[in-house]
């Protein structure tokens, strides 16, 4: 006998907007499971400059070449999202060692209140070792050149929502 049951991993994150950072562990560890789930936190307590939904549009544009993957928001915690969409496995990238005692903080909460889900941690590619959504923002508001740092369909969409942003 084996088992049929599908592999699912789920990639939480606020994804606001998706990097290039992120489309590198979405592709590499989409290798790694029968299913990904990218899972967009919608969190109503912190000011996103895309709506839950526009970051899911947003992603599930940059990967439709990538069959296995889903993208769904979520409200509350990772594991309970992964429970209920019967993953057991959350993937996280770990950019740098100032990354790793947060991260480190969570995997542990995380495993505290649901054993049996893991976190598995990627390390994020060297060339994308320095990148972070807020570091995009930041660049962008000040009209810096964002073209190296997100997948070329978000570079309009950033732009467009930073002037509807600016006209408030
Ligand atoms: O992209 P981010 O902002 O670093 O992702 C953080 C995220 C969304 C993975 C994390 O904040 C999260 O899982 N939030 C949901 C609430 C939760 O489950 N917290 C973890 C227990 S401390």
């Amino acid at each position: 006998m084996y088992n049929v049951r599908e592999k699912i991993g789920i990639y939480p994150g606020s994804f606001d907007p998706v990097t290039l950072g992120h489309l590198d562990i979405i592709e590499r560890s989409s290798k790694m499971f029968d299913k990904l789930i990218v899972a967009v936190l919608h969190n109503k307590n912190k000011k996103a400059l895309f709506s839950a939904e526009e970051r899911v549009k947003m992603i599930q544009s940059v990967t439709s070449h990538l069959c296995n993957v889903e993208v769904s928001s979520f409200e509350g915690l990772s594991v309970e999202f992964a429970r209920a969409k019967g993953a057991h496995v959350l993937v996280r990238g770990l950019r740098a060692v100032t990354d790793f005692e947060y991260e480190l903080q969570m995997a542990q909460t995380n495993r505290a209140m649901c054993p049996e889900i893991d976190t598995i941690f990627l390390t994020t590619d060297l060339r994308y070792a320095y990148l972070s959504s807020s570091i995009v923002k930041e660049v962008a508001y000040f009209d810096g050149n964002i073209e190296m740092f997100v997948p070329a369909a978000i570079l309009p969409l950033v732009k467009e929502k930073l002037m509807e942003d600016n006209r408030k």
